[in-house]
């Protein structure tokens, strides 16, 4: 068995009085997409801004690799952090930068993570050209933000994203708002960046069609904690009324194959 990228162990955290995670455990393997299904509210956003360290929880652990983020000093969860990228539900790109300012703006701030050096302007061209290329946006360069469509938003915060190369993607509803062509485009970025970066991603979506399109496990999220996680065509038999339920919501082959073509 592999040792995982990443191990999530008692994970708890409360707003108010109310208890979002409740001793959550999970292991999410180097390389692997795994996407967490889950209804509204029950805490998926939360668990991914607490494995980006923007959230600190109550209680419990998350490691990364041989780091457990709460025993880092600033600088060190600073560099481990940065190794990873988070495509917000709103995309939450820089309204009054361009397209091409959006995507350059960490590689103008940070440098070269790797060589933690400053990177030449001509360099961050060229960087910032591959990536806007690899998500179709390249004719988009010196638009605003509000000149985009929802799906184009998304491509260019995943430019942002795989201009610095991270090796942990986090994806929140990548889909969600948008409709199923555009949907299906997005679907199909997420699986070529995760076939060119070789990050481990996760994905935490409601749309079952992009489950299982980029997924290769799946996991349930309720009640503050995981109750399944499967590889996704076993998942798919798992006997629970939120899985019978997107069961019935999808063509039955769709689960079947490997992927949906
Ligand atoms: N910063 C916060 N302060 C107070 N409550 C929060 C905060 N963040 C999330 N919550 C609450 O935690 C619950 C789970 O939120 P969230 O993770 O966004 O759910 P979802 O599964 O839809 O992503 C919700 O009830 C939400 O109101
Ligand atoms: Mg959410």
């Amino acid at each position: 068995m592999q040792t995982p990228l990443i191990r999530i162990r008692d994970l708890s955290k409360r707003f108010h009085q109310k208890e979002i995670l409740k001793k959550l455990n999970l292991d999410i393997y180097p390389g692997e997409t795994l996407v967490i299904l889950g209804k509204s509210g029950t805490g998926k956003s939360v668990l991914l801004k607490h494995i980006i360290g923007l959230s600190k929880a109550d209680s419990g652990s998350i490691e990364i690799g041989d780091k457990s983020l709460a025993n880092l000093s600033s600088s060190d969860l600073y560099q481990i952090t940065i190794e990873m990228g988070m495509l917000f539900q709103g995309a939450a790109l820089f309204d009054s930068m361009t397209v091409e300012e959006n995507t350059g703006f960490f590689l103008r701030h940070h440098g070269d993570l790797k060589q933690k050096k400053p990177l030449s302007e001509e360099e961050i061209t060229l960087r910032v050209k591959d990536a806007l290329k690899r998500v179709g946006l390249i004719e988009a360069l010196t638009k605003m933000p509000s000149e985009l469509s929802g799906g184009m938003k998304k491509r260019a915060a995943l430019a942002r994203l795989i201009v610095y190369n991270p090796s942990i993607i986090l994806y929140d509803e990548p889909t969600t708002g948008l409709d199923p062509i555009t949907s299906m485009q997005i679907n199909e970025l997420i699986v070529k960046t995760q076939q060119e970066l070789k990050a481990t991603s996760v994905v935490v979506t409601h749309d079952i069609l992009s489950a299982l399109y980029v997924g290769d496990r799946l996991a349930l999220m309720e009640d503050g904690v995981i109750i399944h996680i499967d590889r996704k065509d076993l998942f798919m038999n798992i006997c629970h009324p939120t899985i019978e339920f997107l069961k019935t919501t999808v063509p039955k082959d769709a689960y079947m194959r490997k992927n949906i073509t």
